[in-house]
């Protein structure tokens, strides 16, 4: 396969669900350019209108119009949040100050992932989930006035940072955290310094904020997803000729340790800033095709690659040598169990991959890739493994490439058109 073009990635996931919520508190028109319009960024424009927001309809190329009010109102149904944990947690820390009961949901993948890690804390905040605390959704959270909270993080991420900075927020109290291992994703930070909140952290790798600054309308452009950039910079690395370029890519160091990965597998991408959108860097890659090798994933790293790991996965398969990802037992909580269903496909196409406690092993191979893919509707594992294709000889059939849509709307398309025989 040839790869070719240039290409906009759509807007990013995190950074949309944030600006909607943040939005929604903001009272007054905010406007959001280049917002991601999936079915996860839809599911939180549908909660906030449950929540009394105004919030037009996500259709992509249209700017997003959200018609925010300084608290919410009391939902007269359930909150569905679909497939997003995202929202779901958010939701539940902005939820936390509000006086009112609210139930949230999800699908059948967000019932199964684990809330206690927000619940326990946003509890000691003052939150009400009833006489036990809930572990996964559905659940009702009856908010309040909140108290300050010290909190050290079971896991390095940012859906619980995010969730209990918010909480700070709309409850107008201080909130230290702590992350054990790496440095998660920090829009959330960013974001609320730009409204003037102080944010910051101390030699002991303590987060504080402070509740300093207050939340006016938004006007702002998103800048693309790097996490969906991975996956074209995936299939134009295994091509056999050709380039490409993507344009408008959030570079955010705290999401870009895929190329740190990448650069180390000897891959030729080209990373170039040339503005900022969000106080965010934003810029192209420019991607060669050409033969990568194994390489080593430490534990630090997996908070900064956490969503690349499916499609870093995949290109390890095609590497020479072995790749190993060290503690990436939070895959097993994801979307899908992301651990084992990469190890479990990478074996059914004929690679070789194991789970070793909480590291994943792949040997590299050259073999035409042929079999069946599972993808339990996990968007990414679908997407990582719906590249592969672009290798000469490839035969797979991937049972849902249309749960792609949860993170990036017209995926196959965009793929179909930057790749040629
Ligand atoms: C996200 C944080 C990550 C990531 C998810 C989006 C966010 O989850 O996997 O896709 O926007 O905060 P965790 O915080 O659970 O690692």
């Amino acid at each position: 396969m040839i790869v070719h073009g240039s290409v906009t990635v759509p807007g990013d996931k995190s950074l949309t669900h944030r600006l909607l919520l943040l939005s929604g508190l903001a009272a007054g028109r905010s406007r959001l350019q280049g917002a991601l319009t999936s079915l996860d960024a839809r599911s939180t424009a549908r909660i906030l209108r449950v929540l009394g927001i105004g919030v037009s309809s996500l259709r992509p190329n249209a700017d997003v119009f959200v018609q925010g009010r300084s608290r919410f109102k009391r939902p007269l149904k359930p909150l569905d949040c679909g497939n997003s944990g995202t929202s779901a947690r958010l939701a539940l820390g902005l939820l936390a100050a509000h006086g009112f009961t609210a139930r949230l949901t999800g699908d059948n993948s967000l019932r199964r992932r684990p809330m206690r890690r927000v619940t326990e804390p946003l509890a000691q905040m003052g939150a009400h989930f009833g006489p036990t605390l809930p572990a996964s959704l559905p659940f009702a959270i009856k908010g309040g006035s909140l108290r300050p909270l010290e909190w050290r993080l079971p896991v390095s991420s940012a859906q619980i940072k995010g969730c209990l900075l918010f909480a700070g927020l709309a409850g107008g109290v201080p909130v230290s955290l702590w992350e054990p291992t790496g440095r998660s994703r920090d829009h959330t930070e960013r974001l609320l310094r730009g409204c003037g909140y102080s944010v910051s952290e101390d030699a002991g790798g303590w987060i504080h904020f402070a509740p300093t600054g207050s939340l006016t309308p938004f006007d702002l452009a998103v800048p693309g997803d790097p996490s969906s950039a991975a996956f074209l910079v995936g299939a134009a690395l295994l091509a056999e000729r050709g380039s490409l370029t993507l344009t408008g890519v959030g570079l955010n160091p705290t999401r870009t340790g895929f190329l740190r990965v990448l650069d180390r597998m000897g891959a030729q991408v080209t990373p170039s800033t040339s503005g900022e959108r969000c106080g965010e860097p934003v810029g192209e890659l420019h991607i060669r095709p050409g033969p990568l090798r194994g390489t080593t994933v430490a534990a630090e790293e997996i908070p900064g690659l956490i969503d690349e790991i499916p499609i870093l996965a995949v290109l390890a398969s095609r590497a020479s040598g072995t790749t190993r990802f060290h503690q990436v037992g939070e895959l097993r909580v994801k979307e899908s169990d992301r651990l084992g269903l990469l190890a479990a496909n990478l074996r059914a196409i004929g690679s070789r991959a194991a789970v070793e406690g909480d590291t994943l092993v792949i040997e590299g191979g050259d073999a035409p890739p042929v079999g069946r893919v599972r993808t339990d509707a996990d968007h990414r594992i679908a997407m990582a493994f719906a590249v592969l294709r672009v290798v000469p000889g490839a035969k797979l059939r991937v049972d849902n490439l249309q749960c792609a849509e949860v993170s990036f709307p017209g995926f196959a398309a965009t793929l179909r058109s930057v790749t040629s025989k």
